[in-house]
This record gives C-alpha cells, sequence and structure tokens, in this order.
C-alpha cells in the first residue's frame, strides 16, 4: 500500500469530549424523552455510535443511505438509496450527520423527513464547513466548525477509505 501523509485536524480525545458535551445538551434538551436518531449512511456511523452510548435517554436507531445524483452542486436534488425503517410519525428526531459541507443533502432530507409527521426534528453534524454553504442551513447541534479541507475518518471517506480512522484528518 502506497504510504500518503495524512495530518490530523481533531484527535480522537477531542473528539471524545466534545461529543460528550453534544450529548450533554441533548439530554438537557429532551428530558425524559425517547429520541429516535437517523444517522446518514455512512459517514455518520463513528458519530452515531459514541453519541448514542452516551445519552441516557430511551434512545431509537434507524438508518437512511442518500446520495447525489449528477450535477447535485446546481440541482440540490438527492437519491434515496435506503429509506428510514420505522414510522417516525409522534417522535422526536435527531438526524444524524458526519458534515454539513453545501447544506443540500440535509435541506432535502430535512424536508422529506417533515412529511412523515415527527413531533419534532432536529440535527446534529459532528462537522461543518460554514465556508462552503450554498443554501442556509444550520444545526441544532456542532460538534467542529472546520475551514474549507477535505476532511477524512472518523467515518468520512475519501473515495470509499480512511473511514475507520479514528480521528479526523486531512490529506496534505
Ligand atoms: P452537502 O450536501 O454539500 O452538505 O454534502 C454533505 C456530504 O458531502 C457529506 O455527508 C459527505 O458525505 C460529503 N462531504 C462533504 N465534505 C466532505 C469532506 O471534507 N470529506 C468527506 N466527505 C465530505
Ligand atoms: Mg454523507
Amino acid at each position: 500500500m502506497k504510504s500518503i501523509d495524512i495530518k490530523v485536524l481533531i484527535d480522537a480525545k477531542q473528539l471524545e469530549e466534545r461529543i460528550k458535551e453534544l450529548e450533554k445538551q441533548i439530554e438537557e434538551d429532551y428530558k425524559g424523552k425517547e429520541i429516535v436518531l437517523i444517522g446518514l449512511l455512512k459517514g455518520s456511523i463513528m458519530f452515531m455510535a459514541e453519541l448514542a452510548k452516551n445519552i441516557t435517554n430511551d434512545v431509537q436507531l434507524d438508518f437512511m443511505d442518500v446520495s447525489s445524483y449528477a450535477g447535485t452542486e446546481s440541482t440540490g436534488i438527492i437519491k434515496i438509496n435506503k429509506d428510514i425503517r420505522d414510522s417516525v410519525e409522534g417522535k422526536d428526531v435527531i438526524i444524524v450527520e458526519d458534515i454539513i459541507d453545501t447544506g443540500r443533502t440535509l435541506t432535502y432530507i430535512l424536508e422529506y423527513l417533515k412529511q412523515k409527521s415527527p413531533n419534532s426534528i432536529k440535527i446534529a453534524t459532528l462537522l461543518s464547513k460554514p465556508s462552503r454553504r450554498v443554501v442556509k442551513l444550520d444545526a441544532d447541534y456542532t460538534g467542529f466548525e472546520i475551514e474549507d479541507k477535505f476532511v477524512i475518518g472518523y467515518g468520512l471517506d475519501y473515495d470509499e477509505k480512511y473511514r475507520n480512522l479514528p480521528y479526523i484528518g486531512y490529506l496534505e
């Protein structure tokens, strides 16, 4: 395997500590309520697992797999490869995402899930690149705001590689 130079942007300890803070905030906001976490595959898996482990509320887990059609940068049309399994009608939903870039994916998913009549719906994202946004979209829970760098690890891939890194890094 060709060795490449990966620089660490956010290390494992920083991730763990920040996710614990988010989880405390969520518990505070959802006192005693059951929460449905909907993770967007595949990038959210590590964040989803860490978040879910720490929340003391009753938690249901579900997943969606979505992808952008070619040309999404201009159209914002998202294809749903796998939908949620269980009804979210009347439930308190948090969408769990790895990173918000242009904001198009989550804008679409948010509208899509709202049509399924949840009681409430919020967004938790591990990372956000505010400078890249083309549609106005803010997460309710954001782990880290980062500059415009292509990042990998902790669920995030480059060409399906590096998802298993225990930290967030970038390629130089
Ligand atoms: P958006 O619709 O532009 O917000 O797209 C967000 C999606 O793009 C994320 O769920 C990731 O799959 C992907 N993405 C955006 N930036 C990065 C990055 O820096 N590394 C890896 N994937 C990224
Ligand atoms: Mg993604």
